[in-house]
């Protein structure tokens, strides 16, 4: 028998692209640019699996397919909210994700931004790069201190482990958790962190809060206006998650009015177009979903779809089925 064709929907790191090749008979898309909905039909009708990435919408049109002949979709990524799960078991085919070999990366990367809104990295970036630094002076660019602060995790998978490891030990940052289920004592002790029951409960206590938590419907605007007019007046909002977390019409308004100190945000609804409003603001970091953008994390995550792949196909569970 032949090796199982595989689409994959994006350009992948080069090692990873030759090791998929030696174990399946791949099909990239080249043009590395966004496919459309009538694509991911294709992929399905035509191929034995399909990897597909954050920026593949597999909705129920997408899916919209008699008998598929792809048998599973391996993400390229922990969040797979872009998928609907739903949709494709109805269709017998499983879904995969890459969890764990992102989840320091990211966590890096969140606290950065803590650290980039709260100290004005962008702005100092900014006046060295176009000449417009006229020298030291006591009140230049003043920011706030972030060691020693109240740091607020709105879902604690592991990447709001990892966050809170770094903020705990490295910053000396009291951790303040909210999590759907209850969290076990000795993952909090570790971290020094207290669970509290609700979202409004953590946000008038936190310096900084930074979301965690998985995108999709259920969490769509989980911070709105209201849950904004919740956090201190000079507090910081980091989001590594999904945009669709939060009303960003609502943080625009935040921003303008400076009712929150600032924000940072890596993703966003919608992406990758932003807000003209959004990108105004001055007291907004942003990033282009840059979370998981190491070579050594994206390889991670290449090698980490392929195992589940292999898996599958040799009749084995996959040990990151979600579907
Ligand atoms: C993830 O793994 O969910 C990242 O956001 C990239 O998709």
């Amino acid at each position: 028998m032949g090796l199982p064709s595989l689409f994959v929907t994006r350009r992948l790191p080069p090692a990873v692209e030759a090791r998929l090749s030696e174990r399946f008979d791949v099909t990239i898309n080249q043009r590395d640019a966004q496919l459309k909905t009538e694509d991911f039909r294709q992929a399905i009708s035509g191929f034995d699996a399909v990897l597909p990435t954050v920026t593949d919408k597999f909705c129920s049109r997408a899916l919209e397919v008699r008998n598929p002949q792809a048998k599973i979709l391996a993400n390229y990524g922990v969040g797979y909210s872009h998928i609907d799960t739903e949709a494709v078991s109805r269709l017998s085919i499983a879904v995969t994700n890459t969890p764990d070999v992102l989840s320091e990366c990211t966590a890096d990367l969140a606290v950065m931004l803590m650290l980039m809104a709260a100290r004005r990295a962008v702005e100092g970036e900014h006046e060295v790069r176009s000449g417009a630094w006229t020298g030291w002076r006591p009140t230049h660019l003043m920011g706030r201190k972030v060691s020693g602060k109240v740091l607020g995790i709105i879902g604690f998978g592991r990447i709001g482990q990892e966050v809170a490891r770094r903020a705990h030990h490295g910053f000396g940052m009291d951790i303040l958790v909210y999590n759907r289920s209850a969290v076990a004592v000795e993952k909090l002790a570790a971290v020094g962190a207290r669970q509290v029951e609700t979202i409004d409960a953590l946000l008038p206590e936190c310096d900084f809060v930074s979301l965690h938590c998985p995108g999709g419907a259920e969490n769509r605007h989980l911070i709105d206006a209201r849950r904004l007019g919740l956090m201190k007046a000079d507090a910081f909002l980091i989001n590594t998650a999904r945009g669709e977390i939060i009303d960003e019409a609502a943080l625009a308004q935040a921003l303008i009015f400076e009712t929150i100190g600032g924000a940072a945000l890596d993703v966003f609804d919608g992406e990758p177009r932003v807000s003209a409003e959004l990108r105004a603001c001055e007291n907004l970091v942003m990033l282009p979903h840059l979370g998981s953008a190491t070579r050594e994390a994206r390889e991670a995550m290449g090698f980490r779809a392929m195992e589940n792949l292999v898996d599958f196909f040799e009749g084995r569970e996959p040990r990151d089925r979600v579907a």
